[in-house]
């Protein structure tokens, strides 16, 4: 039914009328990107939001969005054709649906353009108010209005992009008969052993029952102990992977690290693939032929949204793009690339010693300026890595592999995992770990144990190398960091 408010009844009918002309011939919902391929002379019914409006002798000009592609199509409205009381309510930000037909435009930059002989107004959008008017806004700004922001240019191509490269993703595993696990989000165990966990609780937070010692007696909570959310799908992926191969899982992960970083979010996405019978250098080999994959997907498939980024965001996106999908990714071991950073011989921030976690501002020098590519490190200091890294046979270091890309440092953790229980077991108690709690983990290595690998991809890291976006929070529709989950 149209609105009350609705102003020219008479035009709403003759709007149904043609929606049911154009429904008949099967187009009676098209998007911009549909109605760009075609025919000049096509009849169409254009939905969306009005990016902009201008008004030069007599005739107007508005630009739709429906979201469909980066590009809006240009509405031309002659004079008189539309009614004023109606045409003067298409204002920016306002929703409309506009009945016409496709010719060829004058305009350059686009074949057709829409000439318009019905307008219906959905939705109006006051002119003082509305947020989104045509002059640029900051990314600091837009993260304020994240319920408008995603009907700008810039989160517009980023969440088309992201789309492509969900899609990319599960295809690049589907057709190499990976079986996609959907791990629990609720769990008891610590995958990464870090304690960065939220806690899931149904207990009354300001009055939990207590045992006698005074301490919180968990088991009246909901599931008769604590639970969290998962940090990573890594350990019942390896499950899965003990019955069908090769699996992977990609869903939200959670981490309480209070770390008000660019590079860092409460809640990410994780792409997680899981081998049995692949060593650390098929882990390797696998990860290099994913990333190139995808990569190659969003070059083929997001060109217009890419080519944006290139111009408004980072110059050397599609450059640097087109590169990494064509050449081989860098390979050192850690114990090599401290090496390389001391005879570097920068001042960094964090200090440069064997045993030390890489930080950023190294990550970035290993792979913009010694390699200037991606590169691949592998074999770190058992002590900083987590208990479930096979340990190689120096006893000093794990079979881990981070790659690292330039502009984003580190944006796949993996490694092959300790498959020997006796070496397990030792690891997790040294790890300060309940063992209890990973009896089902033990097991597997009991139970037809086999040598296994997998790694983690952060979707929001590959987000940003891919947009040239330089703060995570623009890559995700609505970022959750300490102090910040609005919408
Ligand atoms: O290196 P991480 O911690 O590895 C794991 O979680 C393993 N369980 C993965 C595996 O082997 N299956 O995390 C993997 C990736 C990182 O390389 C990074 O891209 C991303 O997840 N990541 C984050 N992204 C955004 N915000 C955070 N707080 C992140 N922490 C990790
Ligand atoms: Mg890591």
């Amino acid at each position: 039914m149209p609105r009350a408010d609705y102003i020219v009844p008479e035009s709403w009918l003759t709007f149904q009328t043609n929606l049911r002309y154009l429904a008949c011939m099967n187009q009676e919902v098209i998007t911009v990107k549909h109605a760009f391929t075609l025919p000049v002379g096509t009849p169409v019914v254009l939905r969306g939001w009005v990016r902009s409006r201008r008004d030069s002798k007599g005739i107007t000009f508005i630009e739709l969005n429906d979201g469909s592609r980066f590009k809006s199509m240009q509405l031309v409205v002659d004079n008189g054709v539309i009614a004023d009381e109606i045409l003067k309510q298409v204002t920016t930000g306002s929703s409309i649906a506009a009945t016409g037909a496709l010719v060829e435009s004058p305009a350059k930059g686009q074949a057709v353009e829409l000439k318009v002989s019905q307008i219906h107004v959905y939705g109006t959008a006051d002119a003082a108010s509305y947020p989104l008017q045509k002059k640029g806004h900051t990314l600091e700004f837009l993260r304020e209005i994240s319920h408008l922001r995603v009907r700008s240019n810039t989160f517009g191509a980023a969440f088309r992009v992201r789309n492509a490269l969900t899609h990319s993703i599960h295809s690049f595993f589907q057709e190499r008969d990976f079986i996609y696990v959907q791990t629990p989000i609720i769990t008891t165990s610590d995958c990464e052993g870090a304690g960065q966990m939220f806690n899931v609780t149904s207990l009354n937070v300001n009055q939990p029952p207590r045992t006698p010692d005074g301490t919180v007696d968990w088991p009246q909570d909901f599931f008769g102990r604590p639970a969290y959310l998962t940090v990573s799908g890594q350990l019942e992926g390896e499950i899965f992977a003990l019955a069908f191969s090769k699996v992977y899982t990609f869903g939200p992960t959670f981490r309480a690290e209070n770390s008000n970083t660019p590079r860092h979010l409460a809640e990410f996405w994780m792409i997680e693939p899981e081998m049995a019978f692949y060593e650390l250098e098929d882990n390797m080999r696998l990860a290099e032929e994913f990333l190139k994959y995808i990569i190659r997907y969003v070059l083929d498939h997001c060109r217009e949204d890419l080519e944006f980024f290139n111009e408004r965001i980072e110059k050397t996106v599609l450059s640097t793009l087109e590169h990494v999908a064509e050449s081989n990714f860098g390979h050192i071991t850690y114990t090599d690339a401290i090496g390389e950073l001391k005879k570097a011989g920068k001042a960094w921030e964090f200090p440069v010693e064997w045993g030390n976690d890489l930080q950023t501002e190294h990550e970035r020098f290993l792979s913009e300026e010694i390699f200037k590519k991606p590169v691949i490190v592998s074999d770190y200091p058992k002590d900083i890595k987590p208990f479930y890294m096979r340990v190689n046979e120096d006893d000093r270091t794990v079979r881990a592999m981070d790659v690292l890309v330039p502009r984003v440092g580190e944006i796949i953790g993996g490694s092959q995992r300790e498959d020997r229980h006796d070496v397990l077991l030792q690891r997790l108690r040294a790890s300060g770990l309940d063992e209890k709690a990973y009896w089902w983990y033990l097991d597997l290595r009991k139970f037809g144990s086999v040598p296994h690998s997998g790694f983690g991809l952060g979707l929001e890291r590959i987000m940003m190398y891919l947009t040239g976006l330089k703060n995570i929070r623009d890559v995700i529709p609505f970022p959750r960091t300490p102090g910040n989950a609005d919408f």
